[in-house]
């Protein structure tokens, strides 16, 4: 049997990560797995079901979640989240439910039973700091905040949705603030992570870079 290869992606929103890391995936004909989705269908069940995340029995709300993917649809409890997960409600609130340690602790023991005993690429916030310490390569993703806040903004116009850059900007900084500074699993570069700033980069050249250094190991 071929090794098993895990190849973490990690960098901040709009940053460009999941494309890519889609991409990657498909190219090297291995899963694909998108951890921010899990976290935006939790916050989106949290809303929908009126839980608070300082709730008292949080635990159990989380020890009983289940997240499974079916070709590009999320489910939670059996529940299909995926047309709520980039709904504005859903991006205000994932940084706050995210920064708990309960939501956080289950979301990562669900990541790494999905990615068990197969290849795969794997992009969040902290996939090669906690999930993957040990991930055969680990990449951090970056690009400059107006860059961010345009691509998000065409994103979401290209899905009919009414949205102003200048709010989107603002989203994107708060959560930047919050993913980077909050306690429990920060959004940092991992050790040995090589970092790629895609600023000035198309997404062709951001995956060739990628993938260059992959097939030269
Ligand atoms: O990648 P994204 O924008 O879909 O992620 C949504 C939020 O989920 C992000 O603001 C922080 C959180 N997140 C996280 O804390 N850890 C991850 N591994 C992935 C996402």
């Amino acid at each position: 049997m071929e090794k098993k290869l895990i190849i973490a992606i990690d960098g901040p929103a709009g940053s460009g990560k999941s494309t890519t890391a889609k991409i990657i995936a498909d190219k090297l004909k291995i899963s694909y797995l998108d951890t921010g989705a899990m976290y935006r269908a939790v916050t989106a069940y949290f809303i929908d079901n009126d839980y608070s995340i300082d709730s008292d029995n949080i635990y159990s709300i989380m020890d009983s979640i289940i997240i499974e993917f079916y070709e590009y649809s999320v489910l939670l409890n059996s529940q299909d989240f995926t047309y709520r997960l980039r709904d504005n409600d859903v991006s205000s609130l994932v940084s706050k439910i995210s920064s708990n340690k309960i939501v956080r602790d289950r979301m990562v023991l669900i990541q790494r039973n999905i990615s068990e005993n197969k290849s795969i690429v794997v992009d969040g916030r902290d996939i090669g700091t906690v999930v993957f310490p040990n991930a055969d390569y680990k990449f951090f993703i970056t690009a400059g905040i107006k860059e961010r806040a345009s691509r998000r903004y065409r994103e979401l116009k290209l899905k009919g949705r009414e949205v102003e850059l200048i709010n989107i900007e603002q989203q994107i900084k708060e959560r930047d603030y919050l993913d980077s500074t909050r306690k429990n699993s920060p959004l940092k570069k991992a050790d040995g992570a090589i970092v790629i700033d895609t600023t000035h980069l198309h997404l062709e050249e951001q995956v060739n870079t990628i993938l260059k250094i992959i097939n030269n190991n």
